[in-house]
């Protein structure tokens, strides 16, 4: 089955060294067909955070579609962010704002959800979404479409629209009828689930993913996590999709799989199918 790994929030400047030796070890035992990385690589945007991060993708496999969140713009003075934008991240991580990967089974194209302002909420443009559902909608149908961005579009209730992307209705409703599946990060918790619960679109429902913090210190009550997609179809001939969680174990000292979910392609959408395991 193919195979897209899925890190974020690295937050490099608060990062753990065990995490990040023990993620790229993990990383190559599973040796994805290629690494989505949700963004929020460093944590002040300073040149030797931006080292740290860029050394470390270095060392992992590629390809990689790569993009930046809302830390990756200097987050805590306004007025550096508002001067140098994503100029350290163009610099040392990436310069390429639409990171595309295509194969016979997937597509994984990326886009930036962290502009200037808001400082922290992710906004996709009118023209950006344009774009992606440009990009998408180009695409064989037969692919599994996998949309990166740093802001979440859905996120599990109790969560608020005031914890999605700026517009996340007008832009589910758009991109529902030509993406599959949405990669996030930002909240440091991860989940997964159908957009059917928080969105009606008809006849059209997405897989939303979240990657918890994969090797920083920052985790909101929730252990270091990143996920593992296998893409492919049932016995039916159905898209699926199933997503691996894995999460720190501090007593091996390694990143192991906990939780694994499958979703699958429906006539109303995508839906879970069922719960597979607990590890
Ligand atoms: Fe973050
Ligand atoms: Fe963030």
């Amino acid at each position: 089955m193919p195979c897209i790994a899925h890190i974020s929030d690295l937050h490099f400047g608060y990062n753990d060294p065990l995490l990040v030796d023990a993620l790229r070890q993990s990383l190559w035992q599973i040796k994805p067909d290629a690494l989505a990385v949700s963004g929020d690589l460093v944590e002040h945007a300073t040149i030797r955070e931006f080292e740290q991060a860029r050394d470390f993708l270095q060392s992992l496999p590629k390809p990689q579609i790569v993009v930046p969140g809302n830390h990756d713009l200097p987050f805590y003075n306004l007025w550096l962010r508002a001067i140098e934008g994503l100029r350290n991240f163009r610099r040392y991580i990436s310069d390429d704002p639409t990171p595309t990967y295509v194969d016979e089974h997937v597509a994984v194209i990326g886009f930036e959800s962290a502009h200037h302002f808001p400082v922290k909420g992710g906004k996709i443009t009118e023209q950006q979404l344009e774009s992606i559902v440009q990009r998408f909608a180009a695409l064989p149908d037969c692919l599994i479409r996998v949309l990166v961005t740093h802001h979440p579009f859905d996120l599990p209730a109790p969560a608020t629209a005031r914890s999605l992307i700026g517009h996340s209705r007008l832009a589910v409703r758009r991109l529902a009828p030509v993406v599959d599946v949405l990669l996030a990060g930002h909240i440091h918790i991860s989940s997964s689930g159908s957009t059917s619960s928080r969105y009606k679109t008809r006849n059209h429902a997405m897989v939303f993913v979240q990657a918890g913090t994969a090797v920083s210190n920052r985790h909101k009550g929730e252990t270091n996590s990143f996920n593992v997609l296998h893409t492919g179809r049932s016995a039916e001939g159905e898209k699926q999709v199933k997503i691996d969680r894995y999460a720190w174990d501090q007593g091996p000292s390694q990143f192991t799989c906990h939780r694994s979910l499958e979703f699958r392609l429906g006539k109303e959408g995508w839906a879970q199918v069922r719960h597979l395991s607990a590890h």
